[in-house]
């Protein structure tokens, strides 16, 4: 039978708890499947910090590499937040997904029927959305030299946004390829009137364009896709931006489907190797509490059997899984109405063992 290696990266806040129960459905999926998973766990983030003295451990990297896929809870919390850059938990975040190669970051933000009443959002507003934020994740902003010095004025700060051809063309590509996939509808964003990393963003994307003829390609500024995705998001299907505006966006479109608690994400190197984790972080507010939803970081591993191991039905089998759960009106206190009913980590993730299990005994 099939067998796959994956580094297990709790992290700290509330990333070991929803982990925990991703790893509980992921241990249900090789009972049903007849896979076999060994599950390698490492440190990255806070937790690394305060025992091996740095986010990332040489350790924790090579495990990675050896391994099929990875699997992340979260890094960060006010503990480390006056840290160094070198001392900080989100240095080993950067640092993992550098030196994996991982430069595509897939974040789906989709609604269910069953949710539209938890976004803030007008019911026709947010009902139907369903769209794929492509995040560049190993340049840009986030990436360029940083720099710090004194003047007679005072001190002087400055991040670079720089990006190689290369990189631009890559996860255009992977865009494109995507979007083919979906809607074959590609908005691609930029800040072109201003920044000249924009410019070859968009020369690059127009170069490549026409190797698509299928998928129709619109290129919108930044700030007007922030405004439109708030006022009617269902123009959008496949959206492909850099780093820094691939960040605020994919947080901005959580929003529209009630909670960042339920969105998962993939980054992707070229090939088959990924890491999954939650969009969400650490949520310091709620950790150690037992109540975080675990549904984006399971939705993460379905992401995973689906993008790495290629085991489609799982896949299927935990997003319906999610969808029936979820339609029974069983909710964490993040997408609850009634507080008094929410659940907790736990009894979510048994709800969707449960289902999971219900769908092979009818398949
Ligand atoms: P956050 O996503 O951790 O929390 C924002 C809000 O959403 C909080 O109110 C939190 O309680 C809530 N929330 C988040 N996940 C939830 C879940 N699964 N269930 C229920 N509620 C949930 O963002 P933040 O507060 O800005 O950042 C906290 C720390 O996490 C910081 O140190 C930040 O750097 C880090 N962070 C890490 C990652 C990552 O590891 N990928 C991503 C974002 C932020
Ligand atoms: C995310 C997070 C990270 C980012 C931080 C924690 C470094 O916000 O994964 O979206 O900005 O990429
Ligand atoms: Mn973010």
């Amino acid at each position: 039978s099939q067998s796959f290696t994956i580094t297990v990266l709790p992290g700290d806040g509330i990333g070991p708890e929803v982990i925990e129960q991703a790893v509980n459905v992921m241990k249900v999926v090789e009972e049903l499947e007849g896979v076999s998973f060994s599950f390698e766990y490492a440190r990255l983030g806070g937790c690394a910090i305060d025992e091996d003295g740095t986010p990332l451990p040489q350790d924790t990297l090579e495990k990675a590499r050896r391994s099929d896929a990875v699997l992340l809870g979260a890094v960060g919390g006010p503990k480390w937040d006056n840290n160094p850059a070198h001392l900080r938990p989100e240095t080993g975040l950067l640092g993992i997904r550098k030196e994996l190669g991982l430069y595509a970051n897939l974040r789906p933000a989709f609604m269910l029927d069953c949710m539209v009443g938890v976004s803030a959002l007008r019911e026709e507003v947010v009902q139907g959305v369903d769209l794929m934020v492509i995040r560049e994740l190993t340049g840009g902003l986030y990436f360029g030299e940083k720099r710090r010095y004194e003047t007679e004025n005072g001190e002087v700060a400055s991040d670079e946004l720089i990006y190689h051809e290369y990189e631009i063309e890559r996860i255009v590509r992977r865009a494109f390829e995507v979007a083919r996939l979906r809607s074959k509808k590609l908005t691609s964003v930029d800040k072109a009137n201003v920044l000249e990393s924009s410019r070859l963003w968009r020369k690059v994307v127009d170069r490549i364009a026409p190797e698509y003829p299928d998928v129709e390609l619109r290129h919108q500024l930044v700030d007007s896709c922030a405004m439109e995705l708030i006022r009617w998001p269902k123009q959008f299907d496949t959206v492909v931006t850099e780093n820094m505006f691939g960040d605020i966006l994919s947080d901005e479109a959580s929003m529209l489907t009630g909670s960042i608690g339920m969105l998962p994400s993939a980054s992707l190197a070229d090939g088959n190797f990924g890491l999954y984790e939650p969009v969400h972080g650490s949520a310091p507010d709620i950790a150690g509490k037992g109540i975080a939803n675990p549904t984006a970081t399971i939705l993460s591993a379905a992401m995973m059997l689906r993008y790495s191991f290629g085991l489609e039905k799982a896949a299927n089998a935990i997003e319906q899984a999610v969808h029936n759960v979820l339609n029974s009106g069983v909710r964490t206190g993040d997408i609850a109405s009634n507080k008094e009913e929410a659940v907790g980590t736990k009894e979510m993730a048994d709800k969707i063992i449960a289902a999971m299990r219900e769908a092979y005994v009818q398949a």
